[in-house]
């Protein structure tokens, strides 16, 4: 059964990392479900398609798919339609990820056979800009992540406030009821606590968590950042 998301949210992408990927993949699941449960901080958990089950047989905590095909159930072998996640029981979908870039139109295509299928859209973005072309779309969350500080342990939320709250304000001001995260170079609380001041709902992390010495230790203090939002 999906787990419902709820914010603020720390969504925690494992990508294609080694360390998260097949076998140490339920590894992630049972401690973000941990956390989770410590804190009362909503975390959900991206895998990678073929490790979705794994992490749904050991962790009960929102999973999202990495990306998913504008496509339904049919004929359309090699695609990632919505549905087979909501079977696999994933809570929601990220849309356009800075590493899996697409199109406008394939973009508001997939919003919508996302929210077909009863999932959360999550649609990232590397601009202000596109944040408010993405907006009129009606997803439901947009996360702006500024792509040159991916994997760089340099936060968003420091580095990049004005591209933060420039974003919050964008989107707000196209759908006020659409909820904004930001990621990149997340790696500390603090990095939380500022993000959540700057007005974004949760935070995207990936490299921070999944190749920290510590997982569940740096887990602890995002989420404890994101449960005391003044710090
Ligand atoms: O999806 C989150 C991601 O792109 C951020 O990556 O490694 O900078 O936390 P990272």
């Amino acid at each position: 059964m999906a787990v419902k998301i709820s914010f603020p949210l720390i969504l925690v992408n494992l990508k294609t990392y080694r360390e998260a990927s097949g076998r140490n993949t339920a590894r992630f699941g049972v401690i973000i479900e941990e956390v989770s449960r410590k804190t009362g901080v909503c975390i959900a958990v991206a895998p990678q398609p073929l490790d979705v089950v794994r992490v749904a047989e050991v962790a009960e905590v929102p999973i999202i798919a990495q990306h998913v095909d504008p496509v339904g159930c049919g004929q359309f072998t090699g695609h990632l339609p919505p549905e087979s996640f909501a079977m696999a029981g994933c809570s929601g979908a990220l849309i356009n990820h800075s590493e899996k870039r697409l199109d406008m139109k394939t973009i508001e295509m997939t919003i919508r056979r996302v929210k077909d299928t009863g999932l959360t859209s999550i649609v990232c973005v590397d601009s202000i800009e596109t944040g408010r072309r993405v907006a009129q779309f009606k997803p439901d969350v947009v996360a702006i992540e500024p792509p040159e500080l991916i994997g760089t342990g340099i936060s968003v939320s420091k580095a990049k406030s004005e591209v933060v709250s420039g974003a919050v304000e964008a989107v707000k001001s196209v759908e006020p009821g659409l909820r904004v995260l930001c990621g990149a170079g997340v790696t500390s609380g603090e990095d939380v606590t500022i993000a959540l001041k700057l007005g974004a709902e949760g935070i995207l992390v990936a490299s921070g968590v999944v190749k920290s010495r510590d997982p569940y230790e740096t887990l602890m203090q995002l989420a404890g950042a994101a449960r005391s939002p003044n710090g």
